[in-house]
């Protein structure tokens, strides 16, 4: 089997990401959203991102224009019937993913496969929701998904060796690093940067540096190139304290207790940078 045309679902941080980074190596993508605004806002973003990359002489403007062409979206999931690959992408949270799961499982072939971007949610979990587990598989992109080498491929209990195989390619071809990872909450990546940046809240919650200081002592002191709590205004608040609940849920450890400030701020609306607001101002 070859992958020829991908479906993406959500058009967010995340989902507009991957797409790009699929059409730019030549697949067919449909992105899928719930309405037009959140689809214009991706296409937006992909535009941003490919003109970033023509400042960076990275690509030329025939490329972007040629990168373009390759992006369709829609809010309609029927049109992701002959989609080879899909890929979900949509807010992180167990529900919405069942939704869309049980949306994709209806109208793809039997032969396509099914993966999940998501941070820290069971793979084997979204696997068992879909009709055939054996092609269901975790492809975790990291952000932003240009810039980023990294792919954790995430196989559950019902993954098959030839999808694992196909999606290994797969990251490949789209000129990324691929690690293997089992199923666990948060993988190898996530289980280690988040409960960082989480504890960045405490530090901040307890007054003990101002933000910048924080995030600056992070960059000098450890060479991460942005602080954590920048970091958290990138991937989004939301998003951090999320996977936070999981962890805390899934290993029943108060170590993984979301910072009550982070779960404040979230409640405020202050997303980070997608918002406009997060620990920073946008
Ligand atoms: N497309 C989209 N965004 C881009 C981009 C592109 N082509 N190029 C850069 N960016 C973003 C940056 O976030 C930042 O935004 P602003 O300019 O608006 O402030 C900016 O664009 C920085 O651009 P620069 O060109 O000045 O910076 P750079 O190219 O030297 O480095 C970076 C940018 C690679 C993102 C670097 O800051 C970095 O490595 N940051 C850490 C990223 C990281 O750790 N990501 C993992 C997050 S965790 C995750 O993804 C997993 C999860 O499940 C939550
Ligand atoms: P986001 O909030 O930027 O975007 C989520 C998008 O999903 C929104 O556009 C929303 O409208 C859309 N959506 C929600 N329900 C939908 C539905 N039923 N059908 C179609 N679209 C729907 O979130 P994001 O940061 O792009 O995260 C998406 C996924 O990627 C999550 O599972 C997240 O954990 C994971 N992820 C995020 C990051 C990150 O740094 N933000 C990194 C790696 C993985």
């Amino acid at each position: 089997m070859t992958i020829q045309k991908v479906g993406v679902i959500g058009a967010g941080l995340m989902g507009n990401g991957i797409t790009q980074t699929c059409a730019a190596a030549g697949y067919s993508v449909i992105m899928v959203d719930m309405n037009d605004a959140a689809l214009d806002k991706g296409l937006n973003m992909i535009s941003g991102s490919l003109e970033r990359l023509i400042k960076k002489e990275k690509i030329t403007d025939s490329k972007k224009a040629s990168i373009l062409t390759h992006i369709q979206i829609t809010t309609d999931y029927a049109k992701l019937s002959d989609c080879d690959f899909v890929i979900e992408a949509a807010t992180e949270n167990l529900q919405v993913k069942i939704k869309i799961l049980q949306q994709i499982d209806k109208i793809v072939s039997p032969n396509a496969i099914i993966a999940s971007n998501t941070s820290s949610i069971s793979i084997s979990q979204m696997a068992a929701i879909v009709s055939r587990p054996e092609r269901f598989i975790g492809m975790h992109f990291f952000n932003p998904v240009p810039m980023m080498a990294l792919v954790e491929i995430i196989r559950g209990l019902q993954t098959s060796d030839p999808t694992h195989a196909l999606v290994h390619e797969m990251s490949l071809k789209l000129g990324k690093s691929p690690i293997s990872v089992k199923n666990s909450p948060g993988f190898v990546v996530n289980r280690i940067l988040v409960p960082m940046i989480n504890e960045a809240f405490f530090v901040l919650a307890e007054g003990i540096a101002t933000p910048e200081d924080i995030d600056n002592g992070m960059k000098l002191g450890c060479n991460h190139p942005i602080g954590p709590l920048a970091l958290a205004d990138l991937v989004g608040l939301d998003t951090t304290l999320a996977v936070m609940e999981v962890y805390f849920e899934n290993f029943s450890d108060s170590k993984y207790r979301p910072c009550p400030l982070l779960r404040e701020m979230v409640a405020a609306g202050y997303l980070g940078r997608k918002s406009g607001r997060g620990v920073y101002h946008y």
